[in-house]
């Protein structure tokens, strides 16, 4: 497509006329997909309710984009290529015209389960094609889908299941990561006794360890694909969406216990999910891309099936880890399919590097000629190992900023043409208009300044609600800072006007690039019977970017610490998975308040951190003699 940004002049351009004419900016690029009707206005909007809406008025279904429309000249080219977690099974390719027979055959399953437009699908699966399969198969049918990532506990998905009321559940009788298998069925089984809603459960075989499959409610894939096959059900005409009907929920932490049911739209998400894909990547006809996400994230939504897809592209889907069986895998892939494109995360970059160049070195990987990150800041240690033993020095790095909320990729150089710099996302993305603002709200339009980091106009992929709860979404978004949409990151403009993002200035911890929220870990560890209180912070971790401390009150001493912490991260893990376990407890006999009764997390986060010697100004403080104990008890 030729919307390409192939020069920095290009960009410029493009840029400006984003902010001169937003309407016919994003009007010529729309142009480039498959209508089944045009719009009837680009673009309307308030920032003050909100009500976003692009391309209101048209009518067309995104999977029509992301595979019928390849099959006229991309039929036998692959889409997606998948390497399974065991370096002994075969991979699998499906070209475009093998996605297509699949989607539609799985599509009709849904349907023939009486699965309709509108309806909510929970989907917990593990990394196979099937994953992606579904997906594209609710999308096809214009059921809602809420893909749940696979190390969610029993009661993270029955919140997130509930929350959305949703009618089905897709999973596999288990998964494989790593050394491990998970038993994906059973946690959902778990979570489904407070499910009411959910009528059917479809389970992939992919593990095959035994499972209980309840009559009426439980059916295998495979079995359910024979019956739409005897049926003659084999195509599947895809749904006619409107622009603005829903194409997806994915719950994400925010500064409350409850996670938030984050909305996108059918044609606005895809426009901006395809062209930030082709732009930032440079991606060309036949390129081998791999995004190493999970699909459980926004990562693996925007940037492993719809981005690509919508642009003709070969995804590479990987079920594992990237240290089974050893710290190579990574580099082992890039070598078996040649891969062109690699985007992945600093902690897995940071953890690799850790393992030594022993991993790297007799890996072929000369194919590469983009380099990608994502979800985190990226230390410029980790920035120039991933560049001189990676890149080869050869490769632009592509530091790519953005959320859940934003759709696809905000702030990024754009390979090969945006000059990079080490820890910096660099410029705004055509359609994106930032704003640094100080804490009074004021605007900072000087460089060389830091600044909570604010959108001042709407771009196609953002968040249109949170699910169930409009008034949320105005207030965690649009409230901080009059007509503003509110990232939570603080933000640094250097000198060159280059961003560079210094991470979130909420309550919000990001542990290996996956977002947690202090309060949902409280919670959690509130529910262990001993606990009176708890008071949970992020700090500096070399491998994770962040990890968790928890300073934790119990109602009476424990005989035994290291088993009480142990109790204590076995409890979170329960309520919300073991990604949000602490990595430190630590007992303390009170938490820092303020005479109103606020917690003084700044204080918190500063022993943590083991910067004592700075706790600022503690004359707020109830009781100081508080902060005395917990300093001198520091783990
Ligand atoms: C952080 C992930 C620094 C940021 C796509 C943001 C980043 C949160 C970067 C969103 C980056 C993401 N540099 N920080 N390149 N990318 N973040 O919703 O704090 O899982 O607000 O979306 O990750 O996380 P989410």
């Amino acid at each position: 497509m030729n919307f390409q940004i192939k020069s920095l002049k290009d960009y410029q351009d493009a840029y400006s006329k984003s902010v001169s004419d937003p309407e016919a900016f994003w009007a010529a690029i729309a142009d480039h997909f498959q209508w089944k009707r045009k719009w009837d206005q680009v673009l309307k909007w308030n920032f003050k309710e909100p009500k976003i809406e692009w391309f209101k008025g048209a009518k067309l279904n995104i999977t029509e984009n992301c595979i019928d429309r390849h099959l006229v000249d991309k039929a036998d080219q692959p889409a997606i290529i998948w390497e399974a977690n065991d370096p002994h099974e075969h991979h699998r390719v499906l070209t475009y015209k093998q996605l297509h027979q699949k989607v539609c055959l799985f599509a009709n399953v849904l349907k023939n389960n009486g699965v309709k437009k509108g309806d909510r699908i929970c989907i917990y699966m593990p990394m196979v094609p099937e994953l992606a399969i579904a997906v594209l198969a609710c999308a096809r049918i214009g059921a809602i889908h809420s893909v749940v990532f696979g190390g969610f506990s029993a009661q993270s998905i029955a919140d997130r299941i509930k929350d959305a009321q949703c009618e089905m559940v897709i999973t596999a009788d288990g998964g494989f990561r790593g050394a491990k298998d998970t038993p994906l069925k059973n946690v959902i089984d778990d979570a489904l006794v407070q499910c009411p809603s959910v009528k059917t459960v479809i389970v992939l075989t992919r593990t095959r360890t035994p499972i209980s499959m309840i009559k009426g409610r439980d059916k295998w894939w495979e079995d359910e694909i024979k019956k739409v096959e005897t049926l003659g059900l084999i195509d599947c005409e895809p749904e006619v969406m409107d622009a603005e009907d829903e194409l997806f929920i994915l719950y994400t932490s925010g500064s409350t216990g409850k996670p938030k049911g984050v909305v996108h739209t059918c044609a606005g998400y895809m426009v901006y999910a395809a062209y930030t894909f082709q732009n930032v990547f440079q991606y060309q006809p036949k390129d081998i891309y791999f995004c190493t996400a999970d699909i459980g994230w926004i990562t693996g939504h925007s940037y492993i099936i719809y981005g690509p897809l919508a642009q003709g592209a070969t995804t590479l889907m990987f079920e594992g880890v990237p240290t089974y069986p050893d710290a190579g895998r990574f580099w082992d892939i890039v070598d078996k399919f040649k891969v062109n494109i690699l985007y992945t995360a600093p902690t897995a970059i940071r953890s690799l590097m850790q393992s030594g160049l022993d991993y790297v070195k007799d890996k072929d990987l000369s194919s590469l000629k983009v380099l990608g990150s994502v979800g985190e800041p990226i230390n410029e240690e980790a920035w120039n190992w991933y560049n001189e033993n990676i890149g080869k020095s050869k490769c632009p790095i592509v530091d790519t900023w953005w959320q859940t909320e934003t759709g696809g990729i905000m702030i990024s150089p754009i390979a090969g043409v945006t000059k990079t710099k080490p820890c910096y996302a660099t410029l705004p993305l055509p359609g994106v208009q930032l704003e640094l603002v100080d804490e009074k709200g004021e605007v900072i339009e000087e460089n060389g300044v830091s600044g909570n980091l604010c959108i001042k106009f709407p771009w196609p992929g953002m968040i249109r609600t949170t699910y169930g709860d409009h008034e949320r979404c105005r207030q965690t978004y649009f409230v901080t800072y009059e007509n503003k949409y509110f990232t939570g990151d603080g933000c640094l403009r250097d000198e060159d006007g280059y961003y560079r993002i210094t991470g979130r200035v909420d309550d919000v911890i990001n542990v290996s690039g996956h977002r947690i929220g202090t309060a949902e870990v409280e919670n959690a560890i509130n529910m262990f019977t001993d606990v009176v209180e708890s008071a949970v912070v992020g700090y500096p971790h070399e491998i994770k970017g962040q990890g968790i401390y928890a300073y934790v009150i119990l109602n009476h001493d424990s005989d035994d610490e290291e088993l009480t912490r142990k109790d204590i991260s076995m409890t979170v893990s329960r309520i919300i998975g073991a990604i949000a376990r602490p990595e430190k407890i630590q007992f303390v006999k009170g938490l820092p308040k303020t005479r109103s009764g606020k917690i003084m997390r700044r204080i918190l986060r500063k022993i943590a951190e083991g910067d004592v010697a700075n706790l600022g100004d503690t004359s707020t403080l109830l009781d100081p003699a508080v902060v005395e104990d917990i300093k001198n008890n520091k783990l």
